[in-house]
């Protein structure tokens, strides 16, 4: 009976598995088919028909080779509207995406299959919907090291040199914030997982996302700039009134003794 039923197991294990896998591997093929359409109308004339990089001279700004930047790349790009760029400048800013989930996974698919790079986080690793408030403590700590000189201390963005900028981090969806820590677009550097470990990227997302909810503690905001330029502004307006009581007493004692001469 035993070996009866492990025999039955066996050969039907054997009947159904290759079956599922191709069934896999055709599904798989058929969304980089889809992707590489896709891409040929949409990007191609920047990237090389190919995603080789440089275009045919068609666009204005000829883009980089996208081997191996990896679905991640894609999905940022495409996902946040930066691509495809619509015109040369600085920077290429974020707009209304211009495809469905739908077609830029197949892109993605299709990037991801001409060279290995970063893939698309797996949901886990950004949902920050059960931080902790020792989390978000910690994402403070590392979002402080890692991020403020570039996106502020409030994750309001600032501005770089030669016209560009970091924008701000508010609206930004949890996969998008991983994303680009894994891809670094533009100015921005790469947060491999040796630099920021899987769960100090969640950490940090879970406190941008705390951010976001936090109530403005009152007082003069000074678009919370921070500790150092509020410092900043607290000894000027200090010294400022230090001067004037200095200038004042200084007026009253000449005064005083022009008195006593007389
Ligand atoms: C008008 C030209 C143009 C079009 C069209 C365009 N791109 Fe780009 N793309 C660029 C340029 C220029 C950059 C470099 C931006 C930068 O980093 O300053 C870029 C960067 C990228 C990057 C980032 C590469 C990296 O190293 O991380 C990805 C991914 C990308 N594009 C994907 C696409 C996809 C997918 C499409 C089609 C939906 C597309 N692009 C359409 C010009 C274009
Ligand atoms: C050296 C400066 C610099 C540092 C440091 C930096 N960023 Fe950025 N970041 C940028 C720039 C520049 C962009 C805009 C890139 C673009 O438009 O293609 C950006 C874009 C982003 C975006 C995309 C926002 C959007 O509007 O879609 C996110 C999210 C982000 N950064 C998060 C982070 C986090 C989290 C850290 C710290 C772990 C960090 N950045 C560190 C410069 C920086």
């Amino acid at each position: 009976m035993l070996l009866f039923g492990l025999l039955a197991v066996g050969s039907a294990y054997a009947a159904f598995a290759p079956d599922n896998a191709t069934a896999d591997t055709s599904a798989q093929s058929q969304q980089i088919e889809e992707g590489k359409k896709l891409f040929a109308v949409g990007c191609a004339s920047c990237h090389g028909l190919n995603a080789e990089g440089g275009g045919n001279g068609e666009g204005k700004m000829a883009g980089p080779s996208l081997i191996g930047v990896g679905a991640a790349a894609v999905d940022f790009q495409v996902g946040t509207g930066r691509m495809p760029a619509m015109q040369p400048g600085a920077q290429i800013p974020r707009k209304t995406p211009s495809y469905t989930q739908a077609e830029i996974e197949a892109m993605a698919a299709y990037v991801a299959s001409l060279a290995p790079g970063p893939a698309v986080p797996a949901e886990e690793a950004y949902d920050v919907s059960k931080a902790t408030d020792e989390q978000v403590t910690r994402g403070g700590e590392l979002f402080r090291t890692n991020c403020t000189a570039c996106h502020n201390f409030a994750g309001k963005g600032g501005a770089l040199p030669n016209g560009r900028y970091a924008p701000s981090l508010m609206g930004v969806s949890e996969k998008h914030i991983y994303e680009a820590m894994l891809t670094g677009p533009q100015q921005m550097p790469v947060f491999s997982d040796q630099v920021l470990q899987p769960e100090d990227k969640r950490d940090i997302i879970a406190y941008v996302k705390a951010l976001e909810t936090q109530k403005d503690p009152g007082g003069f905001g000074l678009g919370r700039l921070g500790p150092v330029s509020e410092g900043l502004w607290g000894w000027l307006v200090g010294i400022g009134l230090l001067v004037g009581v200095a200038v004042w007493i200084g007026a009253k004692g000449v005064k005083a003794k022009g008195a006593k001469a007389e």
